[in-house]
């Protein structure tokens, strides 16, 4: 006994430690991604539930050329008509200027992807170079796009030539014929590349039965951009739900459920990671399920104009019914009149047997009709031992028939009972052991 009870002490002891290993392997893998949304959601049981998730920053760009598709370019604005590009270059080209007066006019450093430093200068400003500089950096592969405002205002003083924040943007006045530098740095990895990092985009739908938290949700779904895709659904669900073929090539990875079953309520995450380019984000769902719409209901009466019809008896049931639905009044009625009459052949069946009994001698060979008596005269026994009559003196006024009974009854009581003298278990002995 005690060896048992080690063992099981033991047992348990293991499989804590399992859990809390589990538990805390589990743990960080979900910590660092930022819930960007949460919301309840209700679908009704049999339908197709759709858990939206969506992201056109997690469509697959396929980049074979590992140059991560980025571009810079200036633009001037601020005057008359539209901003035109000044000049744009690619992670894996050259500098472009596009007018021709600005050739040699114009420089962007060739190695801007490689440091960081997008800045553009002006050797010698003119007064036509006045307005509103934006530089822009898209990178096509992490769908990115970052803009940064300077306006350069051009004076004829020398000594007025400053530069300031003017809350949204850097303000530069620069004196005539001076070289200019337009500042526009940086240096996050995404835009400098220092490092080749193959590209690493995978989406994972978690499941949390109601009252399990986030740290122990079921895993349902990976998704690699590579197309690999693992599922790990419980069995009841693995067949239900689903996430389009071509979700990187839209970035739709909405988890379908279908048809829905009420068991499927829970929360639901839907978790979008782009490693390279820092994308982190959780989608929750608090899914519920609701009842299908209702097919029309039976006519029933409207609440509070009556009283439960289960609850009426006798014939007061009909007065009050009457008025209202009259399909439920039939059933109802029915049930009434079939419960009174099996009642009453029930009555019929012992008054029939007690008078039979009272007529003198009794068939001890009938074995149903002494199992009859036997309740008959325990009834009776009880009726009388307790003395309490009053619920039958007020049915007495309602029901005529139960008035019959009871006489029989108090007859029963009063007159000599040669039934009590029977051996009744003996009687049951035999009939239960043929
Ligand atoms: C950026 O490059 C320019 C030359 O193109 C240089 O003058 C400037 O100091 C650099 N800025 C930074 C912050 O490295």
């Amino acid at each position: 006994m005690a060896l048992w009870t080690q063992v099981l002490l033991w047992g348990l002891a293991l499989l804590q430690n399992s859990t809390v290993l589990l538990s805390s392997g589990s743990g960080p893998a979900t910590s660092d991604s930022s819930v960007v949304s949460e919301s309840v959601v209700t679908w009704e049981a049999g339908s197709q539930a759709v858990l939206r998730c969506q992201s056109p920053r997690m469509v697959w760009t396929q980049d074979r050329l590992h140059d991560r598709q980025r571009v810079v370019h200036w633009d001037l604005g601020g005057g008359p008509g539209p901003a035109r590009r000044l000049v744009d270059m690619y992670s894996a080209g050259e500098p472009r200027v596009y007018q021709p007066r600005d050739r040699g006019r114009l420089l962007l450093s060739p190695s801007a992807f490689h440091d960081g430093n997008f800045s553009l200068l002006i050797r010698a400003v003119e007064e036509s170079d006045a307005g509103l500089y934006t530089c822009n950096l898209h990178h096509h592969y992490c769908h990115l796009y970052e803009s940064l405002a300077i306006r350069l205002e051009v004076t004829d003083d020398p000594r007025a030539a400053r530069a300031y924040w003017d809350g949204e943007k850097e303000v530069l006045t620069a004196a005539r014929g001076t070289p200019t530098l337009l500042t526009c740095v940086n240096r996050a990895l995404l835009w400098t590349e220092r490092h080749l990092e193959e590209a690493q985009q995978v989406v994972h739908w978690d499941r949390q039965p109601p009252g399990v938290p986030h740290d122990r949700a079921d895993r349902l779904l990976d998704l690699y951009a590579s197309g690999e895709r693992r599922a790990y659904a419980p069995p009841f669900l693995r067949d239900r739900v689903a996430v389009g073929a071509d979700a990187f090539a839209r970035g739709d990875f909405s988890l379908r459920i279908d048809p829905l079953e009420p068991a499927d309520e829970g929360t639901y995450s839907c978790h979008l990671h782009h490693h390279y380019c820092g994308l982190h984000e959780r989608r929750v769902f608090h899914l519920r399920v609701a009842e299908p719409a209702a097919t029309p209901p039976p006519l029933r009466p409207s609440p509070g104009s009556a009283p439960d019809p289960t609850l009426a008896r006798g014939r007061s049931v009909i007065n009050v019914i009457v008025p209202e639905g009259r399909a439920h009044f039939f059933q109802q009625l029915g049930y009434v009149l079939a419960t009174l009459l099996l009642f009453i052949l029930l009555l019929i069946t012992v008054v029939l047997t007690t008078r039979q009994r009272r007529r003198g001698g009794y068939d001890y060979t009938d074995q149903k009709s002494a199992k009859a008596k036997a309740k008959d005269v325990n009834l009776a026994e009880f009726a009388v031992a307790t003395g309490d009559q009053t619920p039958y003196r007020s049915e007495d006024i309602q029901l005529d028939y139960k008035n019959n009974i009871l006489k029989e009854r108090v007859e029963l009581v009063h007159s000599p009972l040669p039934a009590k003298n029977i051996d009744l278990d003996k009687e049951f002995r035999k009939e239960y052991c043929k």
